[in-house]
């Protein structure tokens, strides 16, 4: 038997445990680590009934060239070696990040518990003593085979269910926020008409001062900026509007200024609200800072907040009387230990007790389909979590309602 070379021991497979697929080869690969030739020879003997791939090395030095050039199912790893010894491979396989889930078993003639502590404390799932017992040794062999099959099992599926989870999220994410952006759309269109209505009229003035041969020229330069502020704030909406509904599948951490994500959303919903009669508060704290995050998905949760408070007191009024109750909606942002607190709040409706439970799941929803899908308070969580932070809720059901968002403040203030 030469070291390095990769030798097979096929002999009936009567465990049927040497099945898993890997390198074309279906069977688990083992290498066993021993600087005597002797017990080399026994272990493969012993082993070779149950169809392993085996190969065996002579030395820890080898013996991690090998490991790194091709990861065995399991090492048995004889402690007492010169050179690099059994224990110092095992350290450096569990150091390394792909070498370290490979199981180790030790192999010693060294009965005393201090050598076996040392081995599991580096990461050892077994440890066998000399002289081998067939048995014994290839029942411990398989047992920790199987328990590496499962746990690889259990890795892939828990990964595959993550990343379907987290393709599922990104998809509500952005159908919620297209939806919200549905619900604005009048109010963005009446957002730009304004300004558009602002140029019309000043070109039918300049057109009619030029004919009359009465436009100076301050008074055409006077016109042309006001054109241009026009023209930029039309530009500022479309962009902001391009933006905020595009897909940002790759999240890029930025620091967020909340202050601005406030004002930001408000100005998406400004129009909305000043046609429902609703008094908006803007309280901001202006030490309030930095948050990490996307920006866009933080207004996506202020939006979500809004329009919710909004509808809140919408229907109030409808049951009170338009005349009689006064609509309020207060955003405040505050700086407390280390955290930002953004509030949004409300009198409206309030939330019965025995619904606050259900908010934050997906698609539970107490209005009509075309008002509401369910899903802005599910998503906003979500987003909040990607934050670090939480959502709060409290409601005097009939009075008010608040929703707090906590978040970890940047410590001091950064610029973007
Ligand atoms: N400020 C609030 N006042 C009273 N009830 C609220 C308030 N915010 C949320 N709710 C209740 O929580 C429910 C779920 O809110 P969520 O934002 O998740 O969905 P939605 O507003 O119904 O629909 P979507 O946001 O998807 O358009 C609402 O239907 C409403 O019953
Ligand atoms: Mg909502």
């Amino acid at each position: 038997m030469t070291e390095s070379s990769a030798m097979t021991a096929r002999g009936t497979a009567q465990s049927g445990e040497g099945t898993p697929g890997r390198d074309g080869d279906d069977r688990f690969s083992l290498l066993i680590v021993d600087d005597n030739p002797v017990n080399l020879k026994m272990l493969v003997q012993i082993l070779a009934p149950d169809n392993y791939q085996i190969a065996i090395m002579k030395s820890g030095e080898n013996a991690l060239r090998s490991i790194r050039l091709k990861k065995p199912d399991l090492i048995l790893l004889d402690v007492m070696m010169p050179g690099i010894d059994g224990f110092e491979v095992c350290r450096v396989c569990k150091s390394d990040p792909d070498l370290t889930d490979i199981p180790v078993i030790f192999i010693s003639a060294l009965k005393d518990a201090a050598s076996k502590v040392r081995g599991f404390e580096l990461g050892g799932v077994d440890y066998i003593t000399k002289p081998f017992h067939s048995v014994e040794v290839r029942a411990r062999v398989q047992t920790h085979l199987r328990l590496r099959r499962l746990q690889q099992d259990l890795v892939r599926r828990v990964e595959e269910e993550v990343a379907k989870r987290m393709e599922q999220q990104q998809l509500l994410i952005q159908k919620s926020k297209l939806e919200s952006l549905g619900r604005l759309a009048a109010g963005i269109a009446h957002e730009i008409n304004q300004p558009l209505a602002g140029i019309s009229m000043g070109l039918d003035n300049m057109e009619f001062k030029i004919e009359a041969g009465r436009a100076a020229p301050e008074y055409l330069t006077g016109k042309i900026a006001n054109f241009r502020k026009d023209i930029e704030r039309i530009q500022n909406i479309i962009q902001h509007v391009r933006l905020f509904s595009r897909d940002q599948a790759t999240v890029i951490l930025e620091n967020v200024d909340v202050n601005e994500v406030c004002a930001d959303a408000l100005s998406m919903l400004e129009t909305q609200y000043r046609r429902h009669d609703v008094q908006v508060i803007l309280d901001l704290d202006e030490d309030a800072g930095f948050a990490l995050g996307n920006r866009y998905r933080l207004e996506q949760v202020v939006v979500n907040l809004l329009t919710n408070a909004k509808d809140a007191v919408d229907r109030k009024a409808e049951r009170e009387g338009e005349l009689s109750f006064e609509k309020q909606i207060r955003i405040s942002t505050r700086r407390r230990n280390g955290e930002i607190l953004l509030t949004v709040m409300d009198n409206g409706v309030g939330i019965p007790e025995d619904a606050m439970d259900r908010l934050f799941e997906p698609f539970f929803t107490t209005k009509a389909p075309e008002q509401g899908t369910g899903l802005g308070l599910s998503i906003s969580y979500g987003i909040v979590c990607e934050m670090k932070g939480d959502i709060r809720v409290e409601s005097r059901p009939g009075r008010t309602t608040r929703f707090q968002v906590a978040l970890p403040g940047i410590a001091g203030n950064f610029p973007h």
